[in-house]
């Protein structure tokens, strides 16, 4: 089991659910930029690890020339890994990549309201539905009308989680775009379209807890 958030990372390497998941969450980027209006579009990831979702969609993709990102990260190594590889992809003018707590709505300041909002690997390192839904109602913050918010989480002992997540995002107004399972059928994967308006100013500067241990491949 992993002790800390880098060794988690290396579970790409081996995990086919996690390697799944990656695949099926740069499909929905994709889909996201090849929909998004002409111009700039903006991206926020939030817990981005090494950004290797947003990273590797835009080595091949036709949009990455218009895309303004902020990526926000703990972990100080994750950091310096996407930061190698945004340098890589001759992007340093357009990706930030803070290391920051994802978790304080200052560090979005200047990059929101966004066009894409990236929420991967958080869902199911919260600490309950009440952590969810104060989440969810805070994507206001970070959304554009219309924006597209991608999501993962995992189902553990036979629990589909995912499907929690799915009727929250119904309750709170959003559109569902597409949603699938892993082949390994235990990690859901979605892209949710946020339809109400950005709320420019928040009322807490905590959008969330994260209160998890990288104990289990989320
Ligand atoms: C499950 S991993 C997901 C990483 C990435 N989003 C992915 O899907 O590959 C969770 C990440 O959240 C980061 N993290 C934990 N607490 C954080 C915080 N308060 N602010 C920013 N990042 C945080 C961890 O360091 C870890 O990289």
């Amino acid at each position: 089991m992993p002790k800390d958030w880098l060794e988690w990372h290396d579970l790409y390497n081996t995990e086919p659910k996690l390697q799944q998941r990656l695949e099926i969450v740069r499909e929905y980027i994709s889909y996201s930029l090849d929909n998004s209006p002409t111009g700039s579009i903006r991206v926020v990831s939030l817990c981005a690890g090494d950004g290797r979702d947003l990273l590797g969609t835009l080595a091949n993709h036709p949009r990455a020339k218009d895309v303004y990102a902020r990526l926000v990260e703990i972990n100080p190594q994750l950091v310096e890994r996407g930061r190698a590889t945004i340098e890589s992809l001759g992007l340093t003018k357009q990706i930030e990549f803070i290391n920051g707590d994802a978790t304080a709505s200052a560090n979005y300041v200047g990059a929101v309201p966004a066009d894409i909002v990236i929420v991967c690997g958080i869902f199911g390192n919260l600490a309950d539905e009440n952590e969810l839904n104060r989440l969810l109602g805070n994507l206001s913050f970070l959304s554009k009308k219309g924006a597209f918010v991608l999501w993962t989480r995992g189902h553990s002992n036979g629990v589909a989680s995912s499907e929690t997540v799915r009727k929250y995002f119904r309750e709170f107004g959003f559109d569902e775009v597409y949603f699938k399972l892993t082949a390994t059928g235990d990690m859901g994967v979605g892209i949710h379209r946020y339809l109400g308006e950005s709320l420019t100013v928040l009322k807490e500067q905590n959008l969330f807890v994260f209160s998890g241990i990288p104990n289990k491949t989320r």
